[in-house]
């Protein structure tokens, strides 16, 4: 990168960060998160460069600055000592580049042997310099920086190959030496695929194969694609476009998932499994994972929606979060189990024991009359519960505006209903729910959002619930017959922020 373009990306980088940090000033906080990432203001996407570089995690974000809209694409950053407490950094990243003059799209990072940070990214470009209509020109650039903080970029390490319209998001990783990425690729026939390649310095690769080419002859393009181990294992996430709605599954405008398989260097990488959901609620998406230094394999999702407004959006100043991180494991059966890190109980500031609260046929009982951000841990005893419907109301106490979240018993599912919402999209997801005599619930409760973990993570559910002001409880509920719930806790969150 020369010193003029060098100069030019800072020029870049700080007038974002200006225009950000006045968007901020008037930022509206009824729904900003407690505990969830969000940039200080402007919009946010996937994940990016999860890390733990310099002592510290780091978490890049795709960030329009400049509004609550999707925009020309920069990388947000917010780091942390201990995935617990967060603080806001300088935006990363900037279009500054011919290469990457309409967006820097998502990608990832990795720590090289001298110790630097190699942040992969998809430099975008539409073809006709404005929309989508002509297509897009998408290569994988790369940038490099001693401190986590400012980037040198280095340009553009793979070219679009000939033909391709959709080529994007770069997850890198090290195995037997080599280093390896994959690349969410639409091919010249629309089939969405996922391409590997291979590089023995980080700068210069190979392509190596197709590693994957999803099964739904109506799926145009993989988004997002992310390949680690998990014991002898291997899992593939992605995010399909175009997957058919299926009963209670793609029902999201956009849907990520994973399929598990065997893979080794050099060979080709051979499913075990279909594709799965990896969570059920309405918004989870462009996951991406990375190792920890103890060597838990961590995820973020992003929680928003690319195909309608978002209540947030039109004058609150922000709009779009990360959810929790959360730890991924492999059942025998390979499921995917994902669950809060155990680091998350470090926020709770309080709790209260509630203890086992009985229920008769149609009756209710508040355990919260004012629902801060909060977690609410749960056990349905079904064997001594006959309600057709019997869980948690968060909402109004005397009111329609809320969300349940409940076991079916009609379905065997665990739903999240916001169909009484007053604010944003209505519907209801729901997950499966194996237990057959108990189901452990906690629910993460944010300002505006809901995430639903089952019997410790072998579902999950994550959805945008924006309350109307003034109260909002916390109310057990047993509808059309009784219901037994034990253990109920309510554990009071501390905030994420650092001050
Ligand atoms: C997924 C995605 C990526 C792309 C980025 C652009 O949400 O569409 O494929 O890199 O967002 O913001």
């Amino acid at each position: 990168m020369s010193a003029n373009n060098q100069r030019y990306h800072r020029a870049q980088l700080e007038q974002a960060i200006k225009a950000n940090n006045v968007l901020a000033e008037t930022r509206n906080a009824r729904w900003y998160p407690h505990f969830h990432i969000a940039a200080k203001a402007g919009w946010i996407n996937d994940p990016n460069g999860l890390s733990f570089f310099n002592g510290h995690y780091q978490a890049y974000f795709q960030h329009h600055p400049y509004g609550s809209q999707w925009g020309p694409m920069h990388w947000g950053h917010v780091s942390s000592p201990n995935l617990v407490q967060w603080q806001h950094d300088p935006i990363a990243l900037a279009p500054s580049e011919e290469d990457d003059r309409d967006g820097v799209f998502s990608g990832s990072a990795v720590t090289g042997p001298d110790n630097q940070l190699y942040a992969f990214y998809t430099g975008h470009r539409w073809r006709n310099g404005h929309n989508e209509d002509d297509g897009n020109l998408q290569v994988q650039c790369l940038a490099v920086s001693s401190d986590g903080f400012s980037f040198e970029k280095r340009g553009t390490v793979i070219e679009c190959p000939q033909g391709i319209e959709h080529f994007r998001d770069p997850k890198v990783w090290q195995q037997d030496r080599r280093w390896w990425m994959v690349i969410g690729v639409s091919s010249t026939e629309h089939r969405g695929e996922v391409w590997l390649y291979v590089s023995d310095d980080l700068t210069d690769w190979a392509f190596e194969r197709v590693l994957f080419q999803a099964p739904e002859s109506s799926v145009f393009m993989l988004e997002c694609p992310d390949m680690f181990p998990l014991g002898d294992k291997w899992v593939l996430l992605y995010c399909p476009m175009g997957l058919p709605k299926k009963g209670f599954e793609g029902r999201n405008g956009h849907n990520a998932g994973y399929i598990v398989g065997d893979w080794e260097p050099g060979k080709d990488f051979k499913p075990l499994t279909s594709f799965r959901p990896l969570d059920w609620g309405h918004q989870f998406y462009a996951p991406q994972t990375f190792e920890a230094p103890d060597g838990r394999r961590l995820m973020f999702g992003w929680m928003g929606a690319f195909n309608m407004e978002l209540p947030p959006q039109p004058e609150d100043g922000w709009c779009g979060q990360l959810t929790v991180p959360r730890e991924l494991s492999l059942g025998s059966d390979l499921h995917l189990y994902n669950t809060p890190i155990a680091e998350f109980s470090q926020l709770h500031t309080a709790t209260q024991d509630v203890g086992t609260i009985t229920l008769d046929t149609n009756q209710e009982h508040t355990i919260v009359e004012e629902c801060q951000p909060c977690e609410i841990e749960f056990t349905i005893d079904l064997n001594r519960s006959n309600a057709e419907r019997i869980g948690l109301w968060i909402g109004q106490a005397e009111g329609s505006d809320g969300v349940l979240i409940a076991y079916d018993d009609q379905t065997h599912r665990i739903v999240v209903d916001r169909g009484n919402a007053y604010h944003g999209d209505r519907g209801y997801r729901s997950a499966p729910c194996k237990a057959e005599e108990r189901v452990e619930l906690r629910v993460l409760i944010d300002k505006g959002s809901v995430e639903v973990f089952i019997n410790n993570g072998h579902a999950s559910i994550t959805s945008f619930v924006f309350p109307t002001a003034g109260q909002r409880s916390a109310i057990l509920r047993a509808e059309s017959g009784t219901g037994v719930i034990d253990s109920v806790k309510v554990h009071q969150l501390g905030s994420i922020w650092e001050s």
